[in-house]
């Protein structure tokens, strides 16, 4: 391995002769910054601790246990409400530039009003902030990680538009309290995981409305980014030096075969999750992708509605919402292969219906993580392509990567798939000119993942979650990645 990363080549001319170093290890730009990140429902716990308020994640845990692995919660998860000064001391020995968290909107304002603020709320927040500062490391936070105040989801949650103007409020909040020292703002995490899992079923707040609730609730969403971009515009921008982006995930689908079904079939499915986001406020079009738009609105029809179940956006709501973001944060885990998905229209409106996509994975690919699923790290070199070409080569960050393992702390396989992905993250800076600027592992910790509790293990240091002060111990991949962040290069 040594020897095929640094090459020393020995070119002999005559006696004498000169000799040529090739270094050829794999090396990001001097100013490329390394971060990790969590989630505050993910590791905080403390979820009805001084004044915080109940949010959806924590009643959908309390009232559906046996959705969740083990009838598991983030009531307590890795404690980092009261642990938060160890997660920065192993942030210091990771050396990393940044860290990616989330703040609890129903931490800060416990029924997600505005002028009900929680003190205790804010007081966590400013340490937490503090000691990151002391210890050099720039706060990347999250508005919105899922986590919606209940007493929101009570009058609807995503799908009503009186939320967006609530977290606009909630985001004023933020940038008043915490703007001079917040280095980053992602104003939503993963709009499509949690507006088609949650309206899907499967996700907070558990509703059942596929094709219908989940467009409301993309809407919706994207209504209320682009306003607090324009509010932060507005009200902020000349005072504070911080920039505001969204971090939206993307898979990448591969067409199944090269039959023009097929590749059909995976424009569709990238125009389906992560253009639907995307295209709105990174396009010069500023609106849905032209065949999402134009396949919801025919299906609708057909099933007998008298308007498209894709809500439209005005003409002042589509001069808002384009452009408003300073970065792209971006979500990349997975690659699927697509195929077209020829299903019969029923009057029942449906997601799935709609995209009319087959996913799959092929077998051929190597299998990777404690679930199971293919590690193909191409599928990311499109996928950072595909950005660039669509949105003009757009400022991004890696908002999200990483592979949950058994628990253990000799986790050669993460330290693998850490150097695949930078592998080719770093040719698609170098060779292809995308315009990225950072990546964060995902994650710092092991924590509580969502419905699969603790049982899928993202972090570079694993927390025994059976003990009581959640200990939190290095894996070897904790090692790796102290020594990238110091040199920018891969490790030998
Ligand atoms: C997506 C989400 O943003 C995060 O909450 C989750 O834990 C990871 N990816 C891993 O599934």
């Amino acid at each position: 391995n040594r020897c095929r990363i640094l090459v020393i080549l020995l070119v002999a001319f005559g006696a004498g002769g000169a000799y040529h170093v090739i270094d050829e290890r794999v090396c990001f730009p001097e100013t490329f910054r390394f971060g990790v990140a969590t989630s505050a429902y993910q590791v905080e716990g403390a979820w009805n601790v001084s004044g915080k308020g109940e949010s959806i994640w924590d009643r959908y845990t309390h009232d559906r246990p046996a959705r969740f692995h083990n009838h598991q919660t983030g009531d307590v998860a890795a404690d980092s409400y009261h642990l938060f000064k160890e997660d920065v001391k192993l942030m210091v020995k990771l050396g990393v530039n940044f860290y990616r968290f989330s703040i609890s909107w129903s931490r800060i304002l416990p029924n997600g009003f505005s002028n009900q603020i929680n003190e205790d709320g804010i007081r966590y927040y400013h340490e937490l902030l503090d000691e990151l500062i002391r210890n050099n490391i720039q706060p990347m936070v999250t508005m919105y990680h899922w986590d919606l105040p209940q007493y929101l989801q009570d009058l609807g949650g995503w799908t009503n538009p009186i939320v967006a103007d609530y977290f606009v409020d909630y985001a004023r909040v933020l940038f008043q309290n915490f703007g001079t020292k917040v280095h980053a703002w992602i104003t939503f995490n993963e709009p499509f995981s949690f507006c088609e899992r949650g309206y899907g079923g499967l996700d907070a707040p558990g509703a059942q409305s596929s094709g219908f609730e989940d467009y409301l609730c993309g809407h919706n969403v994207l209504l209320a980014h682009g306003m607090v971009y324009r509010m932060y515009q507005k009200e902020f921008e000349a005072k504070l030096s911080t920039s505001v982006g969204i971090a939206i995930e993307f898979s990448w689908y591969e067409a199944a075969s090269q039959s023009s079904d097929d590749k059909s079939a995976a424009e569709r499915a990238r125009d389906f999750s992560f253009g639907w986001f995307a295209h709105p406020i990174f396009s010069k079009t500023g609106d849905y992708p032209p065949m999402m738009r134009k396949r919801i609105d025919t299906i609708s029809k057909l099933q007998g509605f008298s308007r498209s179940r894709l809500p439209h956006f005005t003409p002042e709501e589509i001069e808002m919402i384009r452009g408003s973001a300073d970065f792209l944060g971006l979500n990349h885990y997975d690659t699927n292969l697509a195929s077209k998905r020829t299903t019969k229209i029923t009057p029942e409106p449906s997601f799935e219906a709609d995209m009319g996509v087959l996913i799959s994975k092929k077998s051929a690919w190597p299998e990777f993580d404690s679930t199971g699923s293919k590690v193909v790290p191409w599928g990311f070199r499109h996928a950072l392509n595909w950005v660039k070409e669509a949105y003009d080569n757009p400022l991004v960050i890696i908002t999200e990567n990483g592979i949950s393992l058994e628990k253990g702390l000799l986790d050669k396989r993460r330290i693998e798939y850490i150097e695949q992905f930078l592998k080719v993250l770093q040719l698609a800076i170098t060779k292809d000119h995308c315009n990225v600027q950072g990546y964060t592992y995902w994650s710092l910790i092991d924590n509580f993942e969502w419905t699969s509790g603790f049982s899928k293990r993202y972090g570079l240091y694993q927390v025994d979650f059976d003990s009581p002060n959640k200990t939190r111990k290095p894996r070897m991949s904790s090692e790796y990645y102290a020594r990238l962040t110091r040199t920018k290069c891969l490790p030998y």
